[in-house]
């Protein structure tokens, strides 16, 4: 039920402190240093042969396998490859002898990732699954994988499913990572910033949340809106314009941040604002050289960031605060605010936010 919440999607929203908990229960090593998962089927030695790993998945769980690619590429140094789990049924991809599948699924029952987890096991590969739904069709044609454990969702855009996703990957990154090169105390540091995910969120729901809904009100009037990420922030900023534009019914569009001067940049305009993340790290100028190209076409700017870091004066019109937290975290953490500011626009447009027009929550036809 609803509880004190007016919508299904507030309300999941609100319970990713407790959610994602549940997605890390008992999945950590008796040391500390790494996560540990129960139903791969594969043993570590097994895990070691395989060189590369395809991800694959349809629309936010799309998403979350992009944000999967870069941990485990960044951390573990394996090759990953992503595609969208409809093309990969009739594309025909060509595939090496070590190689390892995982398709990502909330439902498990979504019909293209469930053709495509049928090619790859038809061409003899080993499939695994991160999943929310016991004995869903993926879960039970699956060679095995991770539940995610965040309870039913219930609002059609997802939010808990997404972020539950991308903490999986983060601790699936680790698990890899410390079977190829990561030290142990490497291995501590990155298991106990995953430790503190839940708190981040929650720190990060009480202190911004009123305040994006006050952003919301001034921007919800707008036709047409970017937003604009890097690194392991790209697939967030797709994952924001997905929200936005599946709710709210703004034209959205997400982009690595970097690209906008090859083209994008042409839609800029008093008319147009730009959502940009722009935390503190090695990058962090680039992104305000971006952010101040966004200001000199007039456009409005929203940007996310890390507490502490400062801006020249008239780049950001809206500053959100995320607290600093550890590289592998930051996804998880970062997508929160794009949730709020999603669901308090599509509430500002009188949009009906848990059933929006054209889209079911499981996508059962081709
Ligand atoms: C967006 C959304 C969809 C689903 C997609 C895959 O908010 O919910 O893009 O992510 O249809 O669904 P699952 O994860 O059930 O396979």
């Amino acid at each position: 039920s609803l509880g004190d919440y007016k919508h299904y999607m507030e309300k999941e929203i609100f319970e990713q402190p407790a959610a994602l908990e549940n997605s890390m229960r008992g999945r950590f090593s008796e040391d500390g240093s790494t996560a540990n998962f129960g139903g791969l089927n594969l043993t570590a030695a097994e895990l070691r042969q395989v060189d590369r790993i395809v991800f694959l998945g349809c629309g936010t769980a799309w998403h979350a396998c992009l944000v999967t690619e870069h941990l485990i590429e960044r951390y573990a140094r394996l090759p990953v490859e992503v595609e969208y789990a409809s093309e990969f049924r009739y594309r025909n991809t060509p595939l090496d002898r070590n190689t390892l599948f995982f398709v990502l699924s909330q439902s498990g029952e979504t019909i293209d990732t469930l053709g495509a987890l049928r090619e790859a096991k038809r061409k003899g590969y080993k499939v695994l699954a991160i999943n929310n739904t016991v004995g869903s069709s993926i879960a039970r044609e699956s060679d095995g994988g991770i539940y995610q454990h965040v309870g039913p969702e219930i609002g059609v855009a997802s939010t808990k499913a997404f972020t539950s996703q991308i903490l999986i990957g983060a601790m699936l990154a680790l698990y890899i990572a410390r079977m190829r090169d990561m030290s142990y105390n490497d291995g501590l540091a990155y298991a106990q910033a995953i430790k503190s995910v839940p708190d981040l969120v929650r720190r990060v729901l009480e202190t911004q949340a009123a305040h994006i809904r006050d952003i919301a009100k001034r921007y919800a009037h707008y036709q047409d809106m970017l937003f604009l990420g890097r690194l392991s922030l790209f697939p967030i900023a797709l994952e924001g314009a997905l929200k936005l534009k599946e709710i709210s019914y703004i034209h959205a569009e997400g982009y690595p941040a970097a690209e906008m001067k090859h083209g994008p940049i042409a839609l800029v305009s008093e008319k147009c604002p730009a959502v940009f993340f722009a935390p503190k790290g090695e990058i962090f100028n680039k992104l305000v050289s971006s952010i101040q190209e966004i200001k000199a076409r007039k456009g409005k700017t929203i940007v996310i960031t890390t507490e502490g870091c400062e801006f020249p004066p008239g780049v950001a019109d809206e500053i959100i605060h995320l607290p600093d937290c550890h590289e592998a975290v930051l996804p998880v953490i970062a997508t929160i605010p794009v949730q709020l500011l999603s669901y308090h626009i599509a509430l500002e447009r009188g949009c009906d936010v848990d059933k929006p027009r054209n889209l079911a929550k499981s996508v059962t036809v081709e």
